[in-house]
């Protein structure tokens, strides 16, 4: 057997890359979009591509599935649930891929997104027994895959991570992320067993009703341009530019630049909708960074653009990707919407940019009809 574990540290994401030693067929697990790493080791261990597994329809990453198997050959291997416009192998749980003599057993564990699947590896010549799953954004290293980037449901992922822990205890566990967006607590370890998970996961001590209630707490704050990056992984449309590939410079602002804001200059806050209509700076506009890909032409490209979000991170990184795509003048509003409010600035609330006056809540934040 080989096995190798390929971490991608600009998404968090990992993918794998198992083979046989034998009949030197390879399968690949939730590829990334740079496929150049997966090739480079298919020639330099004479493997032969033979499938190609996507856990689910990725949101935050494109995946690089279809561009294997075009070059390379082999199926393209998806739930038989998964709703995409091209052809794949649809997989049936408890069915088993022959890779030379490993055995690729299909677990149906939905909850993150209702086709997700996670994969058993076995080696009959060592055991019977599972040695290793992958468990692609359902059980997560501390934690366990949000269910509300669409599609997804808590009490499936309740069903989905107890099913993975009635497996014994020695049985490795590799997700499809050691960080990002898809988790609210990893600890950053890229595997675990289900002995420690069963033992020391916080979410997996929680009966059903907590744990359903725990997911759904807080605004769901979707992934940079998940829009386009989902719509692409399933063939509606071709994004690839929708990925942040590169880490330009930003300049980032403090508040207090912000009140000495230039007319022409526009403030784009990239917070979710409901975030933002409870209390946001006057005058700015609304784009989610979720929907930042798809947007790009509501933005004009010769004024000043000034990302703001809650804290300065999505905002951060959604002014990478304005840079990236060629936006010259951005920048990143440092500490966010809760500093410009720290500072006692007025907010401004609603779904539209429009002005009123604020209601503080008794925790800061102010509400404008929205739950
Ligand atoms: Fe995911």
């Amino acid at each position: 057997m080989y096995f190798k574990q390929i971490l991608d540290e600009r998404c968090g994401c990992a993918s794998y890359l198992v083979a046989s030693r034998q009949s030197r067929e390879a399968a690949i697990v939730d590829p990334s979009t740079d496929t150049d790493q997966y090739e480079e080791l298919l020639r330099e261990r004479g493997f032969r591509l033979r499938y190609v597994i996507d856990t689910h329809v990725h949101a935050d990453h494109v995946s690089g599935a279809r561009r294997l198997v075009t070059e390379h050959g082999g199926e393209l291997c998806l739930h038989e649930s998964a709703q995409v416009s091209y052809e794949f192998r649809p997989l049936k749980d408890c069915e088993e891929l022959e890779l030379g003599q490993l055995r690729l057993r299909v677990l149906h564990t939905p909850g993150h997104r209702p086709e997700l699947i996670s994969i058993l590896l076995i080696n009959p010549t060592r055991s019977p027994e599972p040695s290793m799953v992958l468990t692609g954004d359902s059980l997560l290293v501390g934690d366990v895959g949000r269910p509300d980037f669409g599609g997804g449901d808590a009490a499936s992922q309740f069903e989905s991570v107890m099913r993975l822990l009635r497996l014994p205890d020695w049985v490795a566990v590799f997700p499809g992320h050691f960080e990002g967006p898809c988790g609210n607590g990893m600890c950053g370890r890229p595997s675990t067993t289900i002995g420690f998970e069963r033992l020391y996961n916080p979410l997996l001590h929680l009966e059903r009703g907590p744990f359903v209630s725990s997911l759904a707490n807080g605004v769901p704050a979707r992934p940079l341009n998940m829009t386009a990056i989902e719509l692409t992984n399933r063939g509606l449309t071709d994004m690839p530019q929708a990925m942040l590939t590169t880490s330009p410079e930003v300049v980032e602002i403090d508040v207090e630049a912000l009140e000495r804001l230039s007319p022409d200059s526009v403030v784009l806050d990239v917070r979710e909708p409901e975030e933002y209509a409870h209390g946001h700076v006057p005058g700015a506009i609304n784009v989610p960074q979720a929907d930042l890909a798809s947007g790009l032409d509501e933005l004009p490209r010769d004024r000043p653009i000034l990302a703001i979000c809650r804290g300065g991170s999505r905002s951060l990184r959604a002014a990478q990707y304005l840079k990236q795509t060629g936006f010259d003048r951005v920048a990143s509003v440092k500490g966010g919407t809760e500093a410009w409010r720290a500072a006692g600035n007025r907010l401004a609330f609603g779904d539209t940019s429009g002005v009123e006056e604020p209601r503080i809540t008794e925790s800061g934040w102010a509400h404008a009809g929205a739950s």
